[in-house]
């Protein structure tokens, strides 16, 4: 059971795998993810499924701490200990018109299977594409396949537009590109950004909450975020919500702490 068919490096520290997991793809819809543990001690990861086919799902994750990084020491042929799932609420997906996908660095991944899907419901879907330097740019040629448009953006200017994706939505506007509805899956400074460009610019806009989860069970509380007032926690009751009724600045601050808790464990691993 979940044995690893395919493993390859996609970018700097970012790895994707094909896992066997029948019962999962018979069940996953876009939006969802699942909890991987690499070793039967391991700690739990979430991952969005970012692909399905046959009886595989494709993960996409990167190195970024202890349990990570063990994840991407195991090779073609091996298993992960455990793979639950599917888990969190699907992706609302219908028929919008024209939609704005807006993926940056990993969160580029969870983004694909709801441009599948929406292009599937018959939208037209411009996908912006961020990374901060071109060798962590992911799954352009896969997003050139199915969107109507993608547009590049990097932090360095190595790769398409110098700036953020932020810059790419104004350009789109410039354009009179209308929009009629958005996702952002990234960073959550970036979620952040790209809410208040879609308030200013007039659109709606959900955003994945996926890359602030930690063990993805409900219980941990990693993942606690104010929505409208009210406390939400973002592997049970998203991961996708409302961009304009999250509490950015609140869930910001919150969140340094566990970068500093991830450095401290890789280190650790490192000596
Ligand atoms: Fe632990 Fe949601 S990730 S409670």
């Amino acid at each position: 059971m979940f044995e690893i068919s395919d493993k390859i490096q996609i970018a700097k520290d970012t790895f994707s795998v094909w896992v066997e997991a029948p019962k999962i793809v018979e069940n996953a819809k876009p939006g969802q993810f699942v909890i991987v543990m690499g070793e039967e001690d391991g700690e739990r990861i979430p991952l969005t499924i970012a692909d399905t086919k046959g009886s595989k799902i494709r993960l996409i994750f990167q190195v970024v701490g202890k349990s990570t990084k063990k994840m991407a020491e195991l090779e073609k042929g091996q298993s992960y200990a455990h793979v639950v799932g599917p888990l969190g609420k699907p992706s609302e997906i219908d028929y919008y018109g024209t939609v704005l996908l807006i993926g940056g660095g990993i969160g580029i991944a969870p983004i694909y299977p709801i441009l599948k899907a929406l292009k599937q419901a018959g939208n037209k879907v411009i996908a912006i594409l961020g990374a901060r330097t071109s060798n962590l740019l992911i799954l352009e040629d896969e997003f050139r396949q199915i969107a109507d448009r993608v547009i590049i953006t990097t932090d360095d200017g190595s790769k398409g537009m110098k700036g953020l994706v932020t810059d790419a939505m104004k350009l789109l506007a410039q354009e009179g590109e209308k929009v009629d509805r958005a996702w952002a899956i990234g960073p959550v400074i970036m979620m952040k950004y790209a809410t208040l460009t879609a308030q200013e610019l007039g659109y709606p806009i959900t955003v994945s909450l996926n890359p602030i989860m930690v063990d993805g069970t409900g219980m941990c509380g990693g993942c606690r975020v104010t929505i409208a007032g009210s406390v939400k926690f973002a592997c049970v009751d998203g991961p996708e919500f409302d961009g304009e009724l999250v509490n950015w600045d609140e869930l910001l601050n919150r969140l340094g702490q566990y970068k500093e808790e991830e450095k401290r464990a890789l280190q650790e691993i490192k000596k």
